[in-house]
C-alpha cells in the first residue's frame, strides 16, 4: 500500500513538473497559426511575420504569449533564471526621420489601454512612468532621442524597470568575439537583427545581447546590469510580450521569430527558416527591383506618353470636319491626310499661285498618282457652308472639255479644300502678261481658247440642268490643258462669299475691271454680268492687256475706252497685241474686238447671250452692223430716254465713274 502511495505521489509530481515545464519554454519560428494575443495595430501577415505596427501613426501594438508564466516557483519566491530570444527588424518609412521603437517586456497584465503612444513604448504613460506598482521589466530598442527621458542617442538599447528611463543604456551594436571590438548597428536600417535577454537568479544579472541576423550570439553582452527582478515582477504570474509604438512618424516593426526558456537557454531558431521580410530578397533581386525596375517603368511610361502624344498629334494633324449632310458626297470627299501627303505638306515648293480665295498647290494623289491642283481656302463661318458644298459638288459633277474638272473637296476646322485636275499648261494670264514668258500664244491659239471658253460658258449658262453663273471670268481663271484647250476654272466659287449678304454693305465679288456696272450697283450676278466679264476677257486676250491700265501719268484708264477710241479713229486692229507681230486673221481679230465691245455694253439687255456669242464666233451669224458712232449714239439716246429712270445708268456716265466705283468696291 505504502509502495503504491509513494508511486502515485511520484507520478503526480512528475505530472506537475511536466505541466510546469509546458509553460517554461516556447518557440515561434514565424507566427502563422500562433496563439499569440494581439492588440492595437499588431497583426500577423500572410507571410507569417508578426507586424507590430501596421503603418498607422500614433498607435500601439502588443503581442502577448497567451498564458501567464510563473516566474516565481511559489508566490513570494525569487524570480527564476530565464532567457529570451527575438529575431526582428525595424523599418522607417522616412529613413532620415526617427520614430520611437519597440520593446520586450514582462508585466502582470495584458491590459495596456491606458498606455500612451510614442515614447512610453505602449506600456506606460506620463503619470505612471516610474511607478513601482506597475511591476514591469522591459528592454527597449529606441530609435528616437527623447532628452527628457535621458536618451543617449537615437539608436540605443536599454534595460528598464517600471519606467521609460533606462537603468542602463548602450548605443545599439555588438562586441566582436574576435578582439572584442564594438561594432555599432543601425536599428532602423531595414536589416534583420537578433536580441537575447538573459537573467540569472543567482547573480541577479541581466545580460542583453545584440547581433545582426547573419551571425551567432556574441559571447560578450551589449549591456549587463545587476538588478534583482524579484523586487520588480508581480508576486503572482506575469505575461511576457513584445510591444511597438509609433509617434507621428510611422515606422514598421517586424518580428520573425521568438523563443523563451525558464531556467534554460531560449531555444535557438533556424534563421534561414524564418519568414522573409518584405524588403529582404536575394541581393541581386533587390538590385534588379531597385534599379532596373524603376528605369524600365519610367522608360515604359515615357514611351507610352510619347506614343499617345504622337497619336493625338497625328489625329489633330489630320483632323477633318465632317457633318451628316456630307454623307451623300462621300465619293467627292477627300481625306485631309491624302491631300497633305499629295502636296508634300502644303509646302511652298508645291505652290502654283495665290488668288483671292486662297493658295493653290500642285499635288500627286498617293493612291492613284493623279496630278491635282488643291485650292486651300479659309472659311470662318459655317453659315452657308452646306449650300456651298452642295452646289460645288453638284457643279463638280458636270463634265465638259472646256471646264476644269472638280474632283472633290475636303473640310477641316476653318479650311475648305477643293481638288481640281491639274492643268499642265497653267493659266492663260501667264502667257498674256508675263513679259519674259517664252511661249507667246499665236492668234490661232488665242482664237481657239476664246471659242473654248465661250463653249464652256454657254454650257454653264444654258446647257446644264440649271443655270450656273461663273462670277469670276478672267484670264487667270482660264487654264490650259495638255492640248492647249482653254478650260474655265473656279466656277461657282464666288458664291461662297456673297451668299445671302447685303449688296450695299459687302464688297463685290469678282475682279476689278471685269465687273459689270449693274453688278456694282445691285450686287446681283446674272448671266449678263458673266457676258460683260467675257467681253473684257475677249479684249484682254486679243490686246494682250489688262482691262484696267495705267497711263504714263499713272492715271487708271479702261481698255474698253481705249479700244473704242481706236475704233472711232478707224484704227481698231492697232489695239491688237503687238507681240503677235501682225500675224493674225484680220476677220477673226475684228470679230473678237467688236464682240468684246458688244459684250461689255453697259446696258445688260444690249449684251448678246452666250448662245449668240457662240454663233458670231462660229461665223454662223454675222455680227450686227455696229459703228462706234452708232454705239455712242445709242448711249446718248439711252441716256436721254432713261434719264429719269435711276435704275439704268447711261454708258458715258459709267465710263467716267467706273474707276471710282470699282475702286470703292475693292476688286482684288
Ligand atoms: N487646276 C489647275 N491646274 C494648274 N494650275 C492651276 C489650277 N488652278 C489654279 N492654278 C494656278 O494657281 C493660280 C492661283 O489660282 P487662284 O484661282 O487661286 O487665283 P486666281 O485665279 O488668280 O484668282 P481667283 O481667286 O479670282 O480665282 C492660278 O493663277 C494658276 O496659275
Ligand atoms: C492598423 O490597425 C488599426 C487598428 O486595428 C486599424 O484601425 C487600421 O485601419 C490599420 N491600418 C492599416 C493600414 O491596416
Ligand atoms: C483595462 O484597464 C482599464 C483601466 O486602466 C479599464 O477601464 C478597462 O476596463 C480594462 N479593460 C479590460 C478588458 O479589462
Ligand atoms: C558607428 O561606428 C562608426 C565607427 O565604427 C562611427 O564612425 C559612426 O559614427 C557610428 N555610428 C553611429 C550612429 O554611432
Ligand atoms: C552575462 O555575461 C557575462 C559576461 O559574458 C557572463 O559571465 C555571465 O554569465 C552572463 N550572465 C548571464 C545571465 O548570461
Ligand atoms: C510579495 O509578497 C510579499 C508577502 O507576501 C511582500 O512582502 C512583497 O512585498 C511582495 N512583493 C511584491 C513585489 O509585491
Ligand atoms: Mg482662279
Amino acid at each position: 500500500m505504502a509502495m503504491k502511495h509513494s508511486s502515485l505521489l511520484q507520478y503526480l509530481l512528475l505530472l506537475l513538473t511536466t505541466l510546469a515545464s509546458c509553460d517554461d519554454q516556447f518557440l515561434f519560428s514565424g507566427f502563422t497559426q500562433s496563439s499569440l494575443n494581439l492588440d492595437g495595430c499588431a497583426i500577423v501577415t500572410n507571410g507569417g511575420l508578426l507586424d507590430l505596427s501596421n503603418g498607422t501613426a500614433m498607435l500601439n501594438g502588443h503581442a502577448f504569449y497567451p498564458t501567464p508564466l510563473h516566474f516565481r516557483k511559489s508566490p513570494g519566491g525569487n524570480v527564476q533564471s530565464f532567457s529570451v530570444y527575438v529575431v526582428l527588424s525595424m523599418i522607417l518609412t522616412y529613413p532620415d526621420l526617427s520614430a520611437d521603437g519597440m520593446a520586450f517586456f514582462i508585466a502582470p497584465t495584458k491590459n495596456f489601454s491606458d498606455a500612451s503612444a510614442g515614447k512610453y513604448f505602449g506600456l506606460l504613460n506620463e503619470k505612471n512612468n516610474g511607478d513601482p506598482s506597475k511591476h514591469i521589466f522591459m528592454v527597449e530598442l529606441d530609435i528616437y532621442k527623447n532628452a527628457e527621458l535621458k536618451d543617449i542617442d537615437d539608436n540605443h538599447v536599454g534595460i528598464n524597470i517600471n519606467s521609460a528611463i533606462s537603468e542602463k543604456y548602450s548605443t545599439c551594436g555588438f562586441y566582436e568575439d574576435d578582439g572584442g571590438a564594438f561594432r555599432n548597428f543601425t536599428l532602423n536600417g531595414n536589416k534583420g537583427a537578433q536580441l537575447w535577454v538573459d537573467y540569472d537568479e543567482g547573480t541577479t544579472q541581466i545580460n542583453v545581447t545584440f547581433a545582426p541576423i547573419n551571425m551567432g550570439k556574441p559571447s560578450r553582452p551589449l549591456l549587463s546590469a545587476t538588478y534583482d527582478l524579484s523586487t520588480v515582477l508581480s508576486n503572482s504570474t506575469s505575461y511576457i510580450g513584445l510591444s511597438s509604438t509609433a509617434s507621428a512618424i510611422n515606422s514598421r516593426q517586424y518580428v520573425m521569430g521568438w523563443s523563451f526558456g525558464m531556467n534554460k537557454p531560449a531555444p535557438t531558431l533556424d534563421v534561414s527558416k524564418l519568414p522573409k521580410l518584405p524588403f529582404l530578397g536575394s541581393k541581386a533581386h533587390s538590385k534588379l527591383l531597385e534599379i532596373v525596375l524603376p528605369i524600365a517603368t519610367a522608360t515604359l511610361i515615357l514611351s507610352l506618353c510619347t506614343l499617345v502624344i504622337l497619336v493625338v498629334r497625328r489625329r489633330m494633324k489630320y483632323a477633318e470636319v465632317r457633318e451628316d449632310w456630307e454623307a451623300e458626297f462621300g465619293p467627292h470627299r477627300f481625306s485631309y491626310k491624302d491631300l497633305f501627303h499629295a502636296t508634300g505638306g502644303f509646302k511652298n515648293k508645291h505652290l502654283l499661285g495665290e488668288g483671292g480665295f486662297g493658295k493653290v498647290y500642285k499635288g500627286v494623289m498617293p493612291s492613284s498618282n493623279v496630278e491635282v491642283a488643291v485650292k486651300r481656302m479659309s472659311h470662318e463661318s459655317r453659315q452657308g457652308m452646306k449650300e456651298f458644298v452642295t452646289e460645288i459638288v453638284s457643279i463638280g459633277r458636270l463634265r465638259h472639255r472646256n471646264l476644269v474638272p472638280l474632283l472633290g473637296y475636303c473640310r477641316r476646322k476653318s479650311e475648305l479644300f477643293l481638288v481640281y485636275s491639274y492643268m499642265p499648261n497653267g493659266s492663260l494670264d501667264k502667257y498674256l502678261h508675263c513679259e519674259e514668258h517664252k511661249a507667246i500664244l499665236n492668234w490661232a491659239q488665242r482664237f481657239r481658247v476664246i471659242k473654248g471658253i465661250a463653249t464652256g460658258l454657254l454650257y454653264l449658262h444654258e446647257k446644264w440642268e440649271k443655270i450656273v453663273i461663273h462670277r469670276d471670268i478672267k484670264a487667270s481663271n482660264v487654264l490650259l490643258d495638255g492640248e492647249m484647250n482653254g478650260r474655265l476654272g473656279d466656277f461657282g466659287l464666288a458664291r461662297l462669299y456673297d451668299h445671302g449678304t447685303d449688296p450695299q454693305t459687302t464688297h463685290m465679288v469678282g475682279t476689278k475691271g471685269y465687273l459689270a456696272p449693274e453688278l456694282l450697283r445691285t450686287g446681283k450676278a446674272s448671266p449678263h454680268t458673266d457676258v460683260f466679264a467675257f467681253g473684257m476677257f475677249l479684249l484682254e486676250v486679243s490686246c494682250g492687256q489688262m482691262p484696267v491700265k495705267k497711263n504714263a501719268e499713272g492715271h487708271e484708264f479702261f481698255l474698253v475706252d481705249w479700244v473704242l477710241e481706236h475704233w472711232n479713229n478707224g484704227l481698231l486692229t492697232r489695239t491688237l497685241d503687238s507681240r503677235l507681230q501682225g500675224d493674225y486673221n484680220i476677220d477673226e481679230a475684228n470679230l473678237v474686238l467688236k464682240l468684246g465691245l458688244l459684250c461689255s455694253h453697259p446696258l445688260p439687255s444690249s449684251r448678246p447671250r452666250m448662245r449668240e456669242v457662240m454663233q458670231y464666233l462660229d461665223g454662223d451669224t454675222p455680227l450686227p452692223e455696229l459703228r462706234p458712232t452708232q454705239l455712242s449714239m445709242n448711249m446718248v439716246a439711252m441716256m436721254k430716254t432713261n434719264v429719269l429712270d435711276s435704275s439704268v445708268v447711261p454708258y458715258p456716265q459709267i465710263l467716267t465713274s467706273f474707276g471710282t466705283i470699282s475702286g470703292l468696291s475693292g476688286g482684288r
